[in-house]
């Protein structure tokens, strides 16, 4: 009887441990956050700002991560607003990141 009701509890056991299992796929994995909506925004600037007057391959040749800041103090300099100080250093920091070595 003892052995009986011993094997029950495994049972149960089993079940919920394989339930518990079979649920957790089913929970949404959160993205790693902060990160994602700033690289996004990045690149939508040079998309459609840096494009103006040469395709944006121009840009993503360029892989000096030293040279990026003089680079895009030159191509402001050829169109006045083209970015505020935000995206400036949004765009810089995100070419240093991305494109340079
Ligand atoms: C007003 C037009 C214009 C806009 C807007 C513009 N560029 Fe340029 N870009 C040029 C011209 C003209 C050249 C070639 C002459 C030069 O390098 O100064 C160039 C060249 C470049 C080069 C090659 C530089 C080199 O030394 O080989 C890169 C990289 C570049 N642009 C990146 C950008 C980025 C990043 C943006 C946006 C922040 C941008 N450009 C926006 C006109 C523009």
């Amino acid at each position: 009887m003892l052995k009986r009701l011993g094997f029950l509890l495994l049972l149960l056991l089993f079940v919920f441990i394989v339930s518990g299992c079979g649920s957790k796929p089913a929970q949404p994995v959160d993205p790693p956050g902060q990160e994602e909506p700033v690289l996004a925004e990045a690149e939508l600037l040079i998309n459609s700002r840096c494009s103006q007057c040469h395709g944006v391959n121009q840009v993503y040749r360029m892989k000096r991560k030293d040279a990026w800041p003089g680079i895009v103090d030159r191509m402001m300099s050829k169109s006045s607003g083209l970015l505020d100080d935000q995206e400036y250093e949004l765009v810089v920091e995100f070419l240093q990141e991305n494109y340079g070595n």
